[in-house]
């Protein structure tokens, strides 16, 4: 009996903790914010979550090169952007990067991959933004690649690139929630006047 609390701990301890930033509302979570601006704004915040993940950070950089890992460290090998976002002649993503994840012989990680595979244009970067600076950007079809709003929703709702967050290989944590609650939430922070946070 005496022994107890300490397997409680070492059990507490093995456990992955649960993190908010792991977990994803849907727009039913906010109906409670009576203030329609504000819910917007919340849902917008929650959207951030997967927007500030790694899986997507790693290709939305300011920068000339992707990221790698949950701690975003410098592509190894190093890559440029190059003209097209599509890095430099002779060593081209698609060099490595095939149209699936391919796991590695070893059996540890994997060599990510989907068809297109490459950087987000410098306009469409996110790393080192605050959130109401990527909303403002997300909504500016200068910068967003001449989207409107329905097509930002289906972007987030339906993009291979995006839903490869949460399919993202072997020795990767998938982005919070699924690309289903992340449709569902563009939708209704469209819905309720596209704002974003303060
Ligand atoms: C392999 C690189 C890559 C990954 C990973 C990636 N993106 Fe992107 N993203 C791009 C590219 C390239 C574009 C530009 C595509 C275009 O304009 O047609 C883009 C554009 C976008 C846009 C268009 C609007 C804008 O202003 O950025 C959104 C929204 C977006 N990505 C969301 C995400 C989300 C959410 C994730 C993570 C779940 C993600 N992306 C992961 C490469 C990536
Ligand atoms: C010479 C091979 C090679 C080239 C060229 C290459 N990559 Fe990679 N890339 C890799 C490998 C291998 C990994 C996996 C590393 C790991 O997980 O340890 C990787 C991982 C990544 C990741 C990390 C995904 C994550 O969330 O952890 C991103 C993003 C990425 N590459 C983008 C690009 C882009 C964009 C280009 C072109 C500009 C590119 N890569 C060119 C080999 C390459």
């Amino acid at each position: 009996m005496k022994h107890l609390p300490l397997l409680c701990i070492a059990a507490l301890m093995a456990a992955r903790p649960v993190l908010a930033q792991d977990t994803l509302s849907g727009p039913d979570a906010f109906e409670n914010i009576a203030d329609e601006s504000q819910r917007s704004a919340a849902m917008f915040t929650e959207i951030g979550k997967v927007l500030t993940n790694p899986r997507c950070l790693n290709c939305h950089p300011v920068g000339n090169s992707p990221t790698q890992g949950d701690d975003m460290h410098p592509h190894s090998p190093p890559v440029v952007r190059g003209d097209a976002d599509f890095g430099a002649p002779g060593m081209t993503c698609n060099t490595c990067h095939g149209p699936q994840n391919v796991t590695l012989t070893s059996g540890e990680g994997s060599i990510p991959g989907h068809e297109p595979w490459s950087l987000a244009p410098v306009s469409m970067g996110w790393v080192g933004k605050s959130l109401a600076e990527i909303c403002t950007q997300i909504k500016d079809p200068e910068r967003n690649g001449g989207r409107d709003l329905e097509a930002i929703y289906e972007h987030m709702a339906t993009d291979g690139l995006v839903g490869w967050g949460w399919d993202p290989g072997a020795g990767r944590s998938p982005a919070p929630g699924s690309q289903d609650v992340l449709g569902q939430l563009t939708r209704a922070w469209i819905d309720t006047g596209a704002v974003c946070p303060g």
